[in-house]
C-alpha cells in the first residue's frame, strides 16, 4: 500500500516537477506471476529546479530487481528502494539513462490496477496511479515522455499483444515458443495513459478516412465468440470520430485506434493513447443481448473515451486537482455528442435527472466538495458526480454564457494554445476570456464552491404599467471545509410565455440588453424589470436545465399545467410536471407518515392526460413525462428527516392512481406501439418502446390482471432484450406467479452470458419486498456471482444500495449491516471496488433518527476496522466527519 506517500496532497502544494523524463523504453516479458519489466527512462533535471535534486520515483508494492545508470550497475549504497518509493539522493545533474527493472504477479493483482490478469488475458490500468505498480516512475501526469514498448509472452497464450501507438516491429524470439512485438507512440503522454494487452482476443477491424484524407486502422478486440456483438460499437465510434472533425474540428493523430473489451475493469472505460480499455459491459451489444439504454450507453463511453484523444491526452491536466479539465469538459463533449445524434431534449432531461440524482445528493452530503477540489487523501475517490457532471455543466453554463460562437472560438484556442502541455482550469478559462473579452473571476466559483446554488425567484405583473418584476436570490449552503460562500455567476434561460405558448419578447426596461434569453445572476438578489409585456406571462425559468441549481419559484399549479402543455422549452414542458408531481408527493409522504389520507390530485393526472393526447410529441419524450420522480428524487427533495417508507408509500399510490385513471389511453397507445417491425437500436425505435414500455408499467401499477397478463405476454414474446427485461422489471414488482417463472425462465435462457445474469441480479435486487435483503445474500452464494468481478458487485449489491430505497433503508439497518460487510470484505481485494460501494451510505444524515443511528453504526463498524485501505479509510472518514 502507499503508506510512505505524504497524504493529504494539496493544491497549493504543487511544485513542478525535479526531473523531466524524455523518452521511455519498456520491455515487458509477460508470465502469468512473475512478469519481468525492464523500463529504460532518459531524465534530465527539469532546468528551473535550483538546488542539485534528488531523484525520487513513485512504487506501489514493487520489488526491485536491477538497476542501472547510463549502463553501469548502480552501487547499493546510492539508491534506497522500497515498495513504494525508489530515491536516488545524489543522481548527476545532468541527462542520464536510468535502466529500472522490477517483477510483478498479475495474477495475484485483485484491484485491478497496474498490470493484471482478466481471464487468461494480461491488460492494464494506469489511471490514476497504477503505473507505478508496473515500474518505478514520476507517476504523476505532468510528466510527460515518448514511449516504446516491447512486449513479450508465449505465443499460444498471448498470441495477441497490444500497446500504445503504432507498432513497429514483431516476430518470434529465435529458440524458443516466445514472440514479441514492439510498439512506440510518438506523442508524449503522460503515465496514466501507458497500456498493454497481451492474450488470445478475436478481433473486428474497419477504416476511418479523416478530414484531411489520412486512412486510419479501427480495431475491437474482443473475446473469441462475441465478434457479432461490436457492431454498434464500431459504428459508435466512426460517428464519433465524424462529430469531432465537424464540431470542434478535431481529427484523430495515429494511424490506429484500437479498443479492448474485458470483463474484469474496476470502471467503465479508459482513454489510454491509441489503445482504450473497456468493461466490455460497454461495448458489447446485440438486440437480444442489449437493451435500448446498453445501447445508449455504448454510444457514450465509446464517444467519451474517443474525445478524450483531444481533452486529455493531447491535452493533459498538470496534477490531479485539474481532474475535471479532461473529465468534465469530455463528458460534456459526449453529452453533446448524444444529443446531436438523438434527441437533444430527451438526452438533456436524462443528464439532468443523473446531475440530480448523483451530484446533487452528493452535494448535499458529507462527501460534498468543489469541482475542483482542494485537497485528497486518495484520488481514486474524486472521479465523482461532482468532478464528472458538474464539471461539465460548468462547460455548458461557459457556452451558454458566451453563445456558441465565441464558445468554439475558445475551444479552439485551448487546442492550439496547450496542444502537448499538462494544462490547468485557469488556462482553459483564461482561453474563453481572451476570445469573448470577458472577465470570468466571479466565474472561476464554480471550480472552488461546493455546494448547488439556491435561487428563489418570485414575479410580478403590473398590468397598469405593461411591466413583469422577477426578482430573484441566491444563496450557496454550506458544505464540508466551506462554512460561507460568495454569490455565483448563474446564465438563467429564461422565457415570458404569452396565454397562446408564444414567448413574449424579452426588453429590459432599463435598457440592457438580454442575449439569447439568458440573464447573468452575479449577486444575492436582484431585479429585472422587463416593459411592453402586454398581459400576465407564465415565466419558464432555467431553461433547459441552464444552470445546475434548485429553484424555487411562486409558480401555481395551473400556471405548471400550461407550461407543460405549452412551453417552447422542452426540458421545462418536462420539468413543469416534475414540479407538479413532486409537489403532491411530497405533501402525499408528510400525509402518510402523519397517519393522514394521501390526496388525490386530479391536475397531475389532467397533465398526464394531456401528455398522452399531444399526438406532436416524441415517444421518448412522451415515456419521460410519464415517468414520476423516483423514491431517491422524493428523499433529495425532503433533505432531512427522510422515512423511505412512506416515501415509497406515496409512489405507489400515486403510480396506480394514475395507470387506474389513464388505463384508456395507456392501453391504447401500448397497442398503437405494438409493432411487428424487426428490432432496430435507432433513437426513434427506442423512444416508442420506452414509450410502450412506460404504459405498461403504469397499467401494472394498479395489479390489474389484464395488465400483469399482458406483461407476462410481452415477457415471453419479446424479440428484444429490451422489450424482455421491460416486463421482467414491470413483473419483479408484484408478488405473483408470473414473476418466479419469468425470472427462472430469463436465468435458464442467459445463464451462459455473465452480463445478462447481471440484469437478472440486478433486477432481484431492487424488488421493495422484505425478503428482498435475504434473496440478495443468497444471490452471492449463486454460482454465476462472484466478489472479484466488479461487475457482478456492482449488479447484486451496489444495486440494492442504489436503487432499492425501501429495502436498503430498512428499519432493521440489516440492509447498511449487509454492505458493510460486504465492504469490509471486498476492501483487502478490491479497495477501489469497496470505496464506491461504501460511497453509498453518503446519505445517512438525511434519515429519520432511528434509520440515521443504525447507519452510523454501519459506518462506525468500518472506521473502526483494522487495516483498511486508503480509499475506503477516506470514504468512511469525510462520511463520519462532523
Ligand atoms: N478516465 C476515465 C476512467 C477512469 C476513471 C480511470 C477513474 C481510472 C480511474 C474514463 O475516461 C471515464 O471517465 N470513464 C467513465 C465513463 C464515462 C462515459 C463517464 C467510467 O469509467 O465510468
Ligand atoms: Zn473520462
Amino acid at each position: 500500500m502507499r503508506t510512505e506517500e505524504a497524504r493529504p496532497v494539496r493544491l497549493e502544494d504543487y511544485r513542478p516537477p525535479d526531473w523531466l523524463v524524455e523518452t521511455v523504453e519498456l520491455d515487458v516479458s509477460l508470465d502469468p506471476t512473475a512478469t519481468r519489466v525492464r523500463a529504460t527512462l532518459a531524465l534530465k533535471p527539469n532546468g528551473n529546479g535550483a538546488a542539485p535534486a534528488p531523484l525520487v520515483l513513485d512504487g506501489d508494492a514493487l520489488t526491485l530487481a536491477a538497476l542501472t545508470l547510463d549502463g553501469a550497475p548502480l552501487p547499493s549504497e546510492q539508491y534506497v528502494a522500497t515498495p513504494g518509493r525508489l530515491t536516488i539522493a545524489q543522481p548527476p545533474q545532468r541527462p542520464f539513462r536510468l535502466t529500472i527493472e522490477t517483477v510483478v504477479d498479475p495474477s495475484a493483482n485483485t484491484q485491478l490496477s497496474g498490470l493484471y490478469r482478466s481471464g487468461a488475458i494480461y491488460c492494464t490500468q494506469c489511471e490514476a496511479e497504477g503505473f507505478r505498480r508496473i515500474t518505478y516512475f514520476p507517476d504523476r501526469p505532468d510528466v510527460m515522455a515518448v514511449y516504446t514498448t516491447r512486449i513479450e509472452a508465449e505465443k499460444d497464450a498471448a498470441p495477441v499483444l497490444l500497446a500504445n501507438g503504432n507498432l513497429v516491429d514483431s516476430g518470434d524470439v529465435p529458440g524458443t515458443s516466445r514472440h514479441f512485438a514492439v510498439w512506440h507512440d510518438p506523442f508524449p503522454k503522460p503515465s496514466y495513459l501507458f497500456a498493454l494487452v497481451g492474450g488470445t482476443l478475436a478481433c473486428v477491424e474497419d477504416r476511418f478516412r479523416t478530414m484531411s484524407g489520412r486512412d486510419v486502422t479501427l480495431r475491437i478486440y474482443v473475446e473469441r465468440g462475441k465478434e457479432a456483438r461490436c457492431a454498434h460499437a464500431m459504428d459508435s465510434l466512426k460517428r464519433a470520430m465524424r462529430w469531432d472533425e465537424t464540431v470542434f474540428g478535431r481529427e484523430y493523430d495515429l494511424d490506429i485506434f484500437m479498443i479492448v473489451a474485458v470483463s474484469d475493469f474496476n470502471m467503465g472505460a479508459m482513454e489510454n493513447k491509441g489503445l482504450n480499455i473497456f468493461n466490455d459491459k460497454y461495448v458489447l451489444a446485440s438486440p437480444e443481448t442489449a437493451t435500448d439504454v446498453d445501447f445508449d450507453r455504448i454510444e457514450a463511453i465509446i464517444a467519451h473515451e474517443y474525445f478524450h484523444n483531444w481533452t486529455g491526452n493531447r491535452i493533459t491536466c498538470r496534477d490531479w486537482f485539474q481532474l475535471c479539465l479532461k473529465e468534465g469538459l469530455t463528458v460534456f463533449r459526449d453529452q453533446e455528442f448524444s444529443a446531436d445524434e438523438r434527441s437533444r431534449a430527451v438526452e438533456r432531461i436524462g443528464d439532468v435527472r443523473g446531475l440530480r440524482a448523483h451530484q446533487f445528493v452528493e452535494d448535499a452530503g458529507p462527501l460534498a466538495h468543489p469541482v475542483r477540489p482542494r485537497l485528497y487523501h486518495e484520488i481514486n475517490n474524486f472521479y465523482t458526480a461532482t468532478v464528472y457532471e458538474k464539471g461539465a455543466e460548468v462547460v455548458r453554463m461557459i457556452k451558454t454564457l458566451l453563445g456558441p460562437e465565441s464558445f468554439r472560438k475558445g475551444m479552439d484556442l485551448y487546442f492550439a494554445r496547450h496542444d502537448g502541455q499538462a494544462a490547468t482550469i485557469e488556462q482553459f478559462v483564461q482561453c474563453f476570456a481572451d476570445v469573448s473579452g470577458r472577465d470570468l473571476g466571479q466565474f472561476m466559483l464554480w471550480y472552488s464552491q461546493a455546494g448547488t446554488p439556491e435561487i428563489v425567484a418570485t414575479g410580478n405583473y403590473d398590468a397598469r404599467g405593461r411591466t413583469y418584476r422577477l426578482d430573484v436570490a441566491q444563496t450557496v449552503p454550506a458544505t464540508p471545509g466551506q462554512p460561507s460562500k460568495e454569490p455565483m455567476v448563474i446564465p438563467l434561460a429564461i422565457g415570458l410565455v404569452g396565454r397562446d405558448g408564444r414567448d413574449l419578447p424579452l426588453e429590459l426596461a432599463d435598457g440592457r440588453a438580454i442575449e439569447r434569453g439568458v440573464l447573468a445572476l452575479t449577486k444575492p438578489a436582484e431585479s429585472f424589470v422587463f416593459r411592453d409585456v402586454g398581459e400576465p406571462p407564465v415565466p419558464s425559468l432555467n431553461r433547459g436545465f441552464s444552470a445546475p441549481i434548485k429553484l424555487v419559484a411562486n409558480i401555481s399549479a395551473d400556471d405548471l399545467r400550461f407550461l407543460a402543455a405549452r412551453d417552447s422549452d422542452a426540458f421545462n414542458r418536462w420539468q413543469a410536471v416534475q414540479t407538479l408531481a413532486t409537489r403532491l408527493l411530497l405533501d402525499n409522504t408528510a400525509a402518510l407518515r402523519a397517519g393522514r389520507q394521501a390526496r388525490k390530485d386530479a391536475g397531475l393526472i389532467d397533465a398526464l392526460g394531456a401528455v398522452l393526447a399531444d399526438g406532436a410529441l416524441e415517444p421518448a419524450f412522451m415515456a419521460l413525462m410519464l415517468t414520476l420522480p423516483g423514491e431517491a428524487d422524493i428523499a433529495r427533495e425532503i433533505g432531512r428527516d427522510v422515512d423511505p417508507d412512506a416515501i415509497f408509500a406515496a409512489r405507489a399510490a400515486l403510480r396506480s392512481a394514475v395507470g387506474e385513471a389513464l388505463a384508456g389511453p395507456l392501453f391504447d397507445h401500448y397497442r398503437r406501439l405494438s409493432e411487428s417491425a424487426p428490432y432496430s437500436p435507432d433513437a426513434a425505435s427506442a423512444g416508442r418502446r420506452a414509450l410502450r414500455n412506460a404504459c405498461l408499467d403504469l397499467l401494472a401499477a394498479t395489479r390489474r390482471a389484464d395488465a400483469v397478463a399482458l406483461a407476462a405476454r410481452q415477457y415471453r414474446s419479446a424479440d428484444n432484450m429490451t422489450d424482455r427485461m421491460a416486463a421482467l422489471s414491470t413483473l419483479s414488482f408484484i408478488d405473483a406467479p408470473e414473476r418466479s417463472a419469468a425470472l427462472d425462465d430469463f436465468y435458464a435462457r442467459y445463464a451462459d452470458d455473465p452480463l445478462i445474469v447481471d440484469k437478472w441480479f440486478s433486477l432481484q435486487a431492487a424488488i421493495p419486498e422484505p425478503a428482498t435483503l435475504d434473496r440478495v445474500k443468497a444471490l452471492t452464494a449463486h454460482s454465476a456471482f462472484s466478489f472479484s468481478n466488479p461487475n457482478r458487485v456492482r449488479a447484486l449489491i451496489h444495486a440494492f444500495a442504489l436503487s432499492n430505497q425501501k429495502e436498503f433503508n430498512r428499519a432493521d439497518g440489516a440492509g447498511y449491516d449487509f454492505v458493510v460487510d460486504t465492504v469490509l470484505a471486498l476492501d483487502p481485494k478490491n479497495p477501489q471496488v469497496a470505496a464506491r460501494l461504501l460511497s453509498s451510505l453518503k446519505s445517512w444524515r438525511v434519515l429519520e433518527p432511528a434509520r440515521r443511528a443504525l447507519a452510523e453504526k454501519a459506518l462506525q463498524r468500518v472506521a473502526a476496522a483494522s487495516s483498511l485501505s486508503p480509499d475506503t479509510a477516506d470514504i468512511v472518514q469525510r462520511a463520519l466527519a462532523k
